[in-house]
């Protein structure tokens, strides 16, 4: 049995600790936050995650995982210890560390024998190697002299499918310098290695690369379609339809070529910007990051303008806001365009009726703080379309896909809609009566 501990127990921290004790390891997840950490421990998530609550509860119940504020007590209790601690952005860019390096200085202060310490948090190049330095030093203070592996393991898990992305990842990259190292890994993840996933094994400086070049390339990706999207409305072609068209090319791949409103989250634009920070320090000029990151803020006020093309003044005009998170399936609202096109909208004299399924309590006071007018928190899609002059489809829900538009529009003062997912088709909301706009979609 792998004794496993994670240090940190937030998003990823949370869900590599649940699916770890699910493939049957004995899993002890730390996090200095006591409330959480509590709630954990009763089955109770922080965060918003399909399928989450229901693992956690049933390896609670086998006491494969438990949670606790006590880092010593993990450190002590395991063979294996994942660092899964949030590296913010900082105000230049770069990714602020503290938090890596605070777990690597405890865990060398209460390490007592050989362990392997497996880096999940995502950081620029060279953090491994400051990790072992750092766990060195510590020992060194204690009068100790054995040895101990780190390793690189980033994680490419999406919100809102990430048990999923656990359980059924692309591939697994792992980044050490031992055999030994090697071969724990290839155990702890034999369930995936059973079912044939490519494993990666480099040197933990490639796997370090790896998940930011990954993320940059992915929002490159969206970037791209988004700045064609507006070339696409000047000249009557339909972005869907150019990215079909591109996407049965097998170089390319149809996934990830969605216009919408501009990429958010807690990973795209905080990893892209880590990046070209990294080039700087490295005198390395990295323009299709720079551009990727420049197209995504100018979609954002692009989807802006747009609304003040088609409505004119919005002074005293109400609009209908369906979603707020970064995108569906998550509470999440990091980033999150809705933040910026609201924000935007606003200066305008517009004010909101706003309903996400499940961000509404993380959105409020992100929403107050930018002093957005919100006139109501409403129920679901007809009580915010009520009184509106237009309805804002924003976020991808699954439940906005197959809206009764007869209903919608029944309330409404005017009947603009604005669709920045492109779910709807332009001919039914011209025939319901609708002033329909899409990103791309001449
Ligand atoms: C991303 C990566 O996919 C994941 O591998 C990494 O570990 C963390 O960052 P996540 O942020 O959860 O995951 O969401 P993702 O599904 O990748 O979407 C990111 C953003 O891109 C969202 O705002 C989404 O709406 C947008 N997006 C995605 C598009 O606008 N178009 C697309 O085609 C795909």
């Amino acid at each position: 049995m792998i004794r496993i501990a994670i240090i940190g127990s937030g998003y990823v921290g949370l869900v590599t600790g649940v699916c770890l004790s699910d493939f049957g390891w004995q899993v002890i997840c730390v996090d200095r936050n006591e409330e959480s950490i509590h709630k954990l421990n009763t089955g109770v998530p922080a965060i918003y995650e399909p399928g989450l609550e229901d693992l956690l509860i049933k390896n609670l119940n086998n006491k494969r995982v438990s949670f606790t504020t006590d880092i010593k007590e993990a450190v002590n209790a395991s063979d294996v210890i994942f660092i899964a601690v949030g590296t913010p952005q900082k105000e230049n860019g770069s990714a602020d560390l503290t938090n890596v390096y605070e777990a690597a200085h405890q865990i060398g202060s209460f390490m007592k024998q050989s362990k392997i310490i497996v880096n999940k948090s995502t950081v620029p190049v060279g953090t491994g190697q400051a990790v072992k330095k750092i766990i060195r030093e510590e020992l060194t203070l204690r009068g100790m002299d054995f040895s101990f592996d780190v390793v690189s393991n980033p994680e490419f898990l999406r919100q809102g499918s990430a048990i999923q992305d656990f359980t059924h990842a692309d591939r697994v990259v792992i980044g050490a310098e031992s055999k030994e190292a090697i071969e724990m890994m290839k155990e702890i993840y034999r369930v995936l290695y059973l079912n044939e996933t490519p494993f990666l094994i480099v040197n933990i400086e490639t796997a370090e690369m790896v998940k930011y070049a990954s993320n940059a390339f992915l929002a490159a990706k969206i970037s791209f379609v988004n700045e064609l999207s507006e070339l696409c409305e000047k000249t009557g072609a339909n972005i869907q339809q150019v990215a079909k068209g591109m996407g049965m090319d097998g170089r390319i791949g149809y996934k990830f070529l969605h216009a919408g409103p501009g990429y958010g989250g807690s990973c795209f634009p905080k990893d892209t910007k880590a990046l070209l920070h990294i080039g700087e320090v490295n005198h390395c000029s990295l323009g299709i990051v720079k551009a990727t990151i420049d197209a995504n803020e100018k979609q954002k006020h692009r989807m802006v303008r747009m609304v003040l093309q088609a409505m004119g003044s919005l002074k005293g005009k109400t609009l209908g806001i369906l979603g707020l998170a970064f995108k569906n399936n998550t509470d999440d609202m990091r980033e999150a365009p809705s933040l910026t096109i609201l924000g935007e909208l606003a200066l305008q004299g517009a004010s909101f009726r706003i309903y996400d399924p499940k961000a509404m309590q993380n959105a409020l006071p992100l929403l107050a703080a930018k002093q957005i007018p919100v006139l109501e928190c409403c129920e679901d899609e007809y009580h915010t379309a009520l009184g509106a002059d237009a309805v804002i489809l924003m976020t991808e829900w699954n439940q906005f896909r197959s809206l009764d538009l007869d209903k919608l529009k029944y309330g409404m003062r005017d009947l603009y809609f604005f669709d920045f997912r492109n779910i709807y088709s332009k001919e039914i909301m011209a025939e319901k009566g609708f002033y329909y706009y899409c990103v791309g979609r001449a």
